[in-house]
């Protein structure tokens, strides 16, 4: 089975989405061995243990720094051992340390044709620049902030009269349908650990 871990800070609608895939077989062979949160109340946490699947808290608030925080996770992970680690709405940066302890099987979504508008609110950039076309785009994460090569994006086209909703809602809609298309693809190509 090959194994993803995902880690959320909030609504969780991109985890459930992959965890629908996974369940549908939509992604082969694959299982979700960890759901970790930096937000205890998250609810995409709630939802994952009613799913049954394994869910950590670890709550920022709990840790000095951000290192001895990142280092729980990273003790998770290490139990975990997933082929790869899906950011999914991850509200923290992670450091240069990190990103290099799982490079090449950490992936992030974003709800922009990237590289525009990486960073904070995206949808409403889009609209503001006056673009017809937006999206969403699944990228494998560096040391930057949205900027590592990017595996799959979807694109959606801006209605007149779209607000800040509307638009993340239609971007949103593609996200859950480009994060499992994007696992399936990573999972193809990655070798097969022992
Ligand atoms: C999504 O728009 C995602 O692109 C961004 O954060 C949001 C998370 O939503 N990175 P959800 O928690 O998956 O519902």
């Amino acid at each position: 089975m090959r194994r993803l871990a995902i880690l959320l800070s909030g609504r969780g609608s991109n985890f459930e989405a992959i965890a629908d895939a996974v369940e549908a077989g939509a992604i082969p062979d694959a299982g979700i061995v960890a759901v970790v949160s930096d937000v205890p109340d998250a609810r995409g946490l709630a939802r994952a243990k009613e799913r049954g699947l394994p869910a950590f808290a670890v709550d920022r608030r709990g840790f000095s720094t951000r290192a001895d925080h990142e280092a729980a996770i990273l003790r998770i992970l290490g139990e975990a051992r997933p082929d790869l680690v899906c950011l999914a709405g991850y509200m923290r940066i992670l450091s240069p340390d990190f990103v290099t302890r799982w490079r090449g099987r950490l992936l992030n979504i974003h709800p922009s044709l990237l590289p525009r508008y990486a960073g904070t609110k995206p949808q409403l950039r889009a609209l503001e620049a006056g673009d017809e076309v937006s999206g969403c785009t699944v990228h494998i994460v560096d040391e930057g902030t949205d900027t590592g090569p990017i595996v799959l994006q979807k694109r959606v086209r801006i209605e007149p009269g779209d607000t800040e909703e509307s638009l993340s809602n239609r971007i949103l809609e593609k996200e859950h349908e480009a994060y499992p298309e994007a696992i399936a693809r990573m999972l193809a190509k990655l070798p097969i650990e022992s």
